[in-house]
């Protein structure tokens, strides 16, 4: 008898050690009305961090949801969805794995032959980095404070600038707005390395840098960016406390004052999609959006860098109506698309914004426009759900590389324009 139980217990254990594999991402897609509201329902009342789409609002029938499920809710979430028939594919059984893997880096794992960039960087290190591209690039590099976050970070925007020519033009790249989305701020870094590096090798880069200057920020969100490397992965807003709720943050792509807090932002501070108090209540919002207007008369082109979905996207996100050059951006866009295309054999979408995903008022992207800069864009780097924010660091190079296609070649069109 004692030794039946001994084995009874062992094997449910072991069992249990299969089946509970950890965090996992589902992809769902519902059928039905019915099977919206449940899904509605999952991913506000349960631990889970919905990936696709941004907030459950936009869940809608035969439409795939991704849904990042903690090994805590596994269980309750996948009896819920059998006990509606909702059918769900795994698309990772484990996640935990893919966290880790993006977590190492060099003294992690100090004999890997990747380099630096490919490799995510910890909030620390790009700070360190930060400060060494400006030491052994003294001619090219300046480093300008151009605020500081919630939680008093400081937000380092470096400007590339390889000559003084008069009456010099510049381009603004931001990345990382939102914390989970790490290719982004590993693009800002790749970007100015390439640039750095290629300056007088490649004839695109060169003809840029020769023209105009390069602004970068490389983390706007550096609280939440932080936060997703300490306590939870899956953060995307800032670390602002709320006045008026416990939830904590503020969605900074919908705080720019553009429609603000209108359809396709939530004034409900638990949201992924909350607008703030008010347009530019966040420090790191309004950081930018300061640093713009002083310099809207030499800024030309506005890029913003996110993830996940591959698009090239331009005014407007915060109304359907189209914007005034918009036969211009979407020409560039598709260029832009095409030259990912042929080199990287990678499909992107492209559009304005409110059209080719949802409305999406109070981003940086329709607020740099609306201020006066006529080339607007943001893009949704790789990939198209396969890992998601949890892209393997072995597929960064193939990101970046393919998304500098893209910026050079929006870039040399805006020259051309000039
Ligand atoms: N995924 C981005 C977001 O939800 C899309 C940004 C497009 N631009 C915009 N202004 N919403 O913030
Ligand atoms: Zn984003």
């Amino acid at each position: 008898m004692r030794t039946l139980l001994i084995l009874f217990v062992f094997i449910y254990f072991d069992k249990g050690r299969c089946t509970e594999t950890g965090a996992q991402v589902l992809s769902i897609t519902p059928k039905t009305q019915e099977q919206v509201d449940i899904l509605k329902n999952v991913s506000t009342q349960y631990q889970t961090d919905l990936w696709q789409p941004v907030s459950s609002q936009f869940i809608k029938e035969e439409t795939q949801v991704h849904l990042f499920v903690p090994a805590n809710s596994s269980k309750t979430v996948k009896d819920l969805l059998q006990k509606f028939a909702i059918t769900h594919e795994v698309l990772l059984p484990n996640a935990n794995e893919l966290i880790e893997m993006q977590m190492r880096n060099s003294s992690t794992d100090p004999r890997s032959s990747a380099t630096f960039y490919e490799r995510y960087q910890t909030l620390e290190d790009i700070y360190d980095w930060t400060n060494r591209t400006l030491q052994n690039n003294p001619s090219k590099v300046t480093v300008i404070l151009i605020g500081s976050s919630y939680e008093k970070r400081p937000l380092y925007a470096l400007k590339l600038s390889i000559n003084n020519r008069p009456n010099k033009k510049a381009i603004w790249i931001d990345c990382g707005i939102h914390a989970r989305e790490w290719i982004s701020p590993a693009f800002c870094l790749w970007f100015v390395y390439y640039s750095l590096s290629f300056y007088g090798q490649n004839q695109d880069i060169t003809n840029i840098l020769n023209n105009m200057d390069v602004y970068v920020l490389p983390v706007m969100n550096p609280d939440g960016y932080h936060y997703t490397w300490t306590t939870n992965r899956m953060w995307r807003k800032n670390r602002s406390v709320s006045k008026t709720s416990p939830c904590i943050g503020v969605d900074l792509n919908r705080n720019f004052d553009a429609n603000w807090c209108t359809e396709g932002a939530s004034s409900e501070p638990c949201s992924e999609i909350y607008c703030g108090a008010f347009p530019e209540s966040e420090p790191e919002a309004q950081a930018v959006a300061n640093f713009l207007r002083e310099h809207k008369d030499s800024v030309l082109l506005y890029l913003s860098i996110h993830s996940y979905s591959q698009m090239l996207l331009f005014p407007y996100s915060c109304t359907l109506e189209e914007a005034e050059n918009h036969k211009e951006l979407l020409e560039m866009a598709k260029e832009a698309a095409q030259s990912i295309r042929r080199h990287y054999r990678n499909p992107y979408k492209y559009g304005a914004g409110a059209r080719t995903i949802y409305l999406a008022p109070g981003g940086s992207d329709d607020w740099a426009y609306i201020l006066g800069i006529k080339y607007s864009f943001t893009f949704e780097l790789q990939d198209r759900g396969r890992y998601g924010f949890l892209l393997p660091p072995s597929e960064i190079s193939k990101a970046c590389n393919e998304a500098l296609i893209a910026v050079k070649t929006i870039a040399l069109k805006v020259l051309e324009k000039t």
